[in-house]
């Protein structure tokens, strides 16, 4: 019979790997929470319309990369490629406005997008997701930065580049567009790829992002958003960088952050790190004001960041992770009349709030020495004859080496230590 293979770009995550996504969780939550964030859970599937008014009908992701289809009574799904749409949605149709004035709200959880897998890029990928609504103040955009910052820190990740730019707002932007226009008008225009001759008329600002080499170049001399935005953006993104720099915060100004979804406007944000290879960004996000009135609710601000889980587990310390997962112990049962002592002993350490494994059989000493190994355990109790007899185990401890015999009641405040 042949075998069921799983679908390009998705995969299964085994132990330790999934162990690593939920240390990102649990850091995560614990973050977030000391800022006042809660957890939200929004369905998967969505109507393609809502990404189609929030992401933007010309960005790369509605165009070329979402999972859609109809449904069997054919109205189009969309497998959400982010989160930020769903989150805005339910917070619309919960009519959360009207109950509190600032929504915390975190989410995680699988992401689609149909674009070429490589090295930190998958179809089915998982993102930590973070969105602030209700505020305009420019100290919400250094807030959430801090915290995003205080999450990679947390989960062991140094080396890190915070980028930061403004993409303005409704009303200086088309003044912004009219000379970036004018600027590409005036390059040969037969160069750039046929998506940037395209966007160049409809949405400018996207040939920016473009990803080919030949485009960059082009572009490189584009002219800088940051010296067409309007006194009260400029005022916004000053306040932003000088709350970074009191928190001592360091970032890079990257002038053609304009990220790759239409929703930003005013401050953007990437966190780019150098050790993963060519998708390096692990946490992109900004703010966007007017999302939410344009997709049918009340005129209120956001601003919000994702990770990439993927990409975190390739970027952090793998150790840190590891370390909390890490078992207590393994208790090693080496004779057949052992094993309810064994079973017995497991439960009591559990119960004393201890993790770990008992063997379920009487094997060898070296195979369970291997399974301990592979298990990275902390501890092995040994169960063999002399311990059966004398009512002890034998401890030792996997990193030192050092063995010990203590009594079966002692056993619980020896693996602790
Ligand atoms: P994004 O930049 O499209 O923003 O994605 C955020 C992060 O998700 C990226 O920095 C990257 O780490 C990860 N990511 C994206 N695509 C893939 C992929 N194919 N494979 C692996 N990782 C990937 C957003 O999604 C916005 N919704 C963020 C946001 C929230 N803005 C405001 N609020």
């Amino acid at each position: 019979m042949s075998k069921v293979k799983k679908i390009k770009g998705f995969a299964d995550m085994f132990p330790p790997e999934s162990d690593v996504f939920t240390f990102l969780e649990n850091t995560a939550r614990e973050v977030f929470s000391a800022y006042g964030y809660g957890e939200l859970r929004t369905p998967i599937l969505e109507r393609t319309e809502l990404f189609c008014r929030s992401i933007g009908a010309e960005t790369d992701v509605v165009q070329k990369e979402m999972y859609t289809f109809p449904d069997r009574k054919g109205r189009s799904l969309t497998m959400r490629p982010e989160a930020t749409a769903g989150v805005m949605r339910s917070y619309i149709e919960a009519s959360l406005h009207s109950q509190e004035q600032i929504s915390k709200l975190f989410t995680f959880g699988p992401m689609f997008r149909y674009e070429r897998p490589q090295k930190g890029r998958m179809r089915q990928f998982h993102q930590i997701n973070c969105e602030c609504l209700g505020p305009q103040e420019p100290y919400a955009d250094a807030e959430i930065v801090i915290m995003l910052l205080m999450f990679l820190k947390r989960i062991g990740l140094s080396d890190l580049e915070l980028q930061i730019n403004s993409l303005g707002c409704r009303d200086c932007r088309p003044g912004y567009h009219a000379a970036l226009k004018e600027f590409l008008a005036a390059l040969n225009t037969d160069e750039l790829c046929e998506d940037c001759r395209r966007r160049m008329e409809t949405n400018p600002l996207r040939v920016l992002d473009c990803k080919v080499p030949r485009c960059k170049e082009m572009t490189a001399d584009a002219p800088v958003i940051l010296d067409h935005t309007c006194k009260t953006c400029s005022a916004h993104h000053a306040a932003v960088v000088s709350m970074l720099d009191r928190a001592g915060v360091s970032y890079v100004a990257n002038p053609r952050l304009v990220r790759g979804l239409d929703y930003y406007n005013r401050t953007t944000f990437e966190v780019v790190c150098g050790d993963i290879g060519a998708q390096s960004s692990v946490a992109g996000g900004g703010r966007y004001d007017g999302l939410i009135s344009q997709l049918g609710g009340p005129d209120v601000a956001g601003i919000g960041f994702a990770c990439g889980m993927e990409r975190l587990a390739l970027a952090l310390e793998q150790k840190a992770a590891h370390e909390s997962v890490r078992p207590d112990f393994l208790v090693a049962v080496l004779e057949e009349d052992g094993l309810e002592r064994g079973m017995m002993l497991a439960q009591a350490l559990r119960e004393s709030g201890l993790k770990g494994e008992v063997s379920f059989a009487a094997r060898s000493m070296k195979s369970q020495m291997r399974q301990a190994g592979k298990r990275n355990v902390r501890k092995v109790l040994l169960l063999g004859g002399n311990e059966l007899v004398e009512g002890t185990v034998t401890i030792k401890d996997m990193d030192s080496g050092e063995q010990a015999t203590v009594s079966m009641d002692a056993a619980p405040e020896a693996v602790a230590q």
